[in-house]
């Protein structure tokens, strides 16, 4: 099978509400470097990567444009404006991707750790299946609650997993479910849950609590510790 064209599509428009700080998590600084500049270096080099979009609030779009152009000079770049919620600023930069992408990644502007080997894992599977998502096996037990903290229940912990990012998609597929849930007012809190929305299938793939998601300032503390660390 001939390699498919992959666009990665960053969402970086976020608040940060949880994390609380007046700079927006992506573009805040560690060893000198935004964040979001750490995440998309993990993407340099990825096989096939024809296309970068990443969707942004207006008062960084200009700055964004200007770091994709210095990181990816080979191939299409593009800073796009955000929407309300996550799903809404990646539907703005599906806009801008072209016709002759196969695979569409999806990977958080806040997740630097990602690893290359990891990416590759998660893009094979993708191209095999339709959709793929890089998780982890739940850690804690998770419980379902009611509105007042009862619990509801406790699903069995050996089928449950964290769903992290990149989810990586045909991208035929994937446009068809971003329609769908337009069409059907169907928001979810990640992309997979639009592929399944329609009854598509996406598979899991285990990569590593490395990648974790910035959220809270702990997260902040831990993501500092480690960049210092590795240097
Ligand atoms: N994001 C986005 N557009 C939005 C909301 C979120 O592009 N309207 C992006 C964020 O910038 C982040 C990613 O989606 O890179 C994951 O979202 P999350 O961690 O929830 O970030 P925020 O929404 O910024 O944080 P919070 O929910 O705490 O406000
Ligand atoms: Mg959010």
């Amino acid at each position: 099978m001939e390699k498919q064209q992959l666009a990665l599509i960053i969402p970086a428009a976020g608040k940060g509400e949880r994390l609380g700080n007046q700079v927006p998590k992506p573009y805040l600084k560690i060893a000198g470097k935004s964040i979001l500049e750490h995440t998309l270096t993990r993407f340099k080099g990825v096989s096939g990567l024809g296309e970068v979009i990443v969707s942004t609030s207006e008062e960084y779009l200009l700055q964004t444009g200007e770091l994709l152009k210095e990181l990816f000079p080979d191939i299409a770049t593009h800073a796009v404006p955000g929407g309300r919620e996550r799903q809404d600023s990646i539907k703005n930069a599906l806009g801008k991707i072209s016709g002759k992408t196969g695979l569409i990644a999806v990977h958080d502007a806040v997740r630097p750790f990602v690893s290359r080997n990891d990416i590759e894992k998660c893009i094979k599977q993708a191209s095999r299946w339709g959709g793929a998502v890089l998780a982890v096996p739940a850690k804690d037990t998770i419980k379902v609650a009611g509105t007042d903290l009862e619990i509801v229940k406790t699903p069995d912990r050996n089928t449950l997993w964290q769903a992290q990012t990149p989810q990586i998609f045909w991208a035929a597929l994937f446009r068809e479910a971003y329609q769908y849930a337009e069409v059907n007012r169907f928001h979810g809190s990640d992309d997979a849950s639009l592929i399944e929305k329609m009854g598509g299938k996406v598979v899991l793939v285990e990569g590593s609590a490395k990648n974790f998601k910035i959220t809270y300032p702990l997260d902040l503390q831990i993501a500092d510790f480690l960049i210092q660390k590795e240097g």
